[in-house]
């Protein structure tokens, strides 16, 4: 079986093994193969007791990178937990149809339908980037790279951290100066990486990861690197095994910089076209209210691109020039799909109800609840359609987000009597 890169522009073929992140005529490109597997393999490795097997990630391998298996970069990854909650769980109640929406209102519904939540921040270092740090980080040991480096707004760096751990190579993350979760800046650190803390922006800091990577020889592993969204297209096909490849009619994901809204289009694409799934879902991308380049881009029918300031509470997809936009954009036009925005009010009301089902995000998971409220109220998901919504990241990622955001009368202090604990129950 035969792996190529190939610019999404013009087409344009170059060698797996040569180390470029864009076509001479400076679109993105991607990873493409001959041949798909017939997806029963994948189901009979779900017994298997072997590390790559077990893998989320790696159990899709055929469809994700040619590679030797001795020469696999795994902790392992994925096989993250699908959880189902009925409607109105947690805190929650239907809100009313919020005025930031491009959709019309309507009554808010109920449905018959359990929702579902895949939980990414499930994965070894507590997010999604792990299913496609392991490909990259893969493909950089065995293309002889010696340093890895990413921009970040704190998980890419944290997963890069500890997958370049784990092969031995020197880490380099650009960050933006003091708008990094700490829990996620710690990680990172403790895995060993070196943090340049860029006095700019996440845009900024990707910028000079970019540049710098070309000039020193460094390996860059930003999801503009087509091998991160060969590993991340892992998320949708797991997620359709798990629900026996019955598809559903909506999978939502945060979007940032557009690597996952990529590489689930892709995903979809190509589990459709493999005959994995006879029914193409739709996908949501629901972005920050104050993040929302795409969303922008949307609503003009994506007739021009955007590039903004960005500031959303949400700093994972605190970006406002989003790499992946032309793949991106692909991928909602293949699956019928839509592009929404919330307020930060609204991404962090939707936070806490899914923190009180039990399941808990941090603040940019959260944006697909939040999404799926304003979708269902405006009548474009409807009740009788089955959604899955992608969290992306793990609720200890971001405390600060939590301690902000906690109802007064849930944390007491108190002298040490019993009086005072009967008071304070009372
Ligand atoms: N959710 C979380 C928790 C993230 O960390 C990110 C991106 C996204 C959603 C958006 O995904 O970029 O593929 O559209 N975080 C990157 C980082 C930018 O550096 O950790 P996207």
């Amino acid at each position: 079986m035969s792996e190529w890169l190939q610019c999404i522009g013009c087409e344009r073929r170059f060698d797996a093994s040569e180390i470029r992140y864009t076509c001479d005529c400076g679109e993105l490109l991607s990873v493409e193969r001959d041949a798909m597997p017939d997806r029963a393999i994948f189901d009979s490795r779900l017994a298997s007791r072997k590390t790559i097997d077990r893998s989320g990630v790696w159990r899709f391998r055929e469809a994700v990178l040619n590679v030797e298996e001795n020469e696999i970069v795994t902790h392992p990854e994925g096989s993250t937990r699908l959880y189902e909650r009925g409607w109105g769980v947690g805190s929650g109640e239907w809100e009313k149809t919020p005025e930031t929406s491009s959709h019309s209102p309507r009554p808010t519904p109920h449905s018959p339908f359990p929702i579902l939540f895949k939980h990414e921040g499930e994965n070894p270092t507590g997010s999604f980037k792990d299913r496609g740090m392991t490909v990259a980080m893969t493909q950089a040991k065995r293309l002889g790279a010696r340093a890895v480096a990413c921009a970040s707004t704190g998980n890419t760096s944290a997963s890069l951290a500890a997958y370049a751990a784990q092969a031995g190579l020197r880490a380099i993350v650009f960050i933006p100066a003091g708008k990094v979760a700490t829990g996620k800046l710690a990680q990172t650190l403790a895995y060993g990486a070196t943090a340049l803390h860029i006095r700019g922006d996440f845009d900024a800091a990707m910028q000079l990861v970019r540049e710098a990577s070309g000039r020193l020889g460094i390996y860059l592993v930003n999801s503009i690197n087509p091998f991160r969204i060969e590993g991340q297209k892992t998320i949708v096909w797991e997620l359709l095994q798990d629900l026996e490849w019955n598809a559903p009619d909506w999978i939502v994901v945060p979007a940032g910089n557009l690597g996952n809204t990529s590489a689930f289009g892709k995903a979809l694409c190509e589990a459709f076209d493999a005959g994995w799934i006879t029914k193409m879902p739709r996908l949501a991308s629901i972005q920050a209210a104050g993040a929302n380049p795409f969303y922008r881009s949307y609503v003009e029918a994506f007739a021009q691109r955007h590039r903004i300031a960005a500031e959303t509470i949400a700093s994972a997809i605190r970006i406002g020039d989003p790499v992946s936009h032309r793949k991106a954009v692909s991928a909602i036009q293949l699956t019928n799909g839509v592009v929404e925005q919330v307020t930060d009010d609204e991404l962090m009301r939707a936070k806490r109800e899914i923190d009180e089902m039990g399941i808990g995000c941090e603040p940019a998971s959260a944006t697909t609840l939040a999404g799926v409220k304003k979708l269902r109220a405006a009548g474009v998901m409807r009740d009788s359609e089955r959604i899955v919504c992608v969290l992306t990241g793990h609720l200890l990622k971001d405390t600060d987000a939590i301690m902000r955001n906690v109802p007064p009368q849930r944390t007491i202090e108190i002298d040490a009597t019993m009086d005072a604990v009967e008071r304070a129950l009372a």
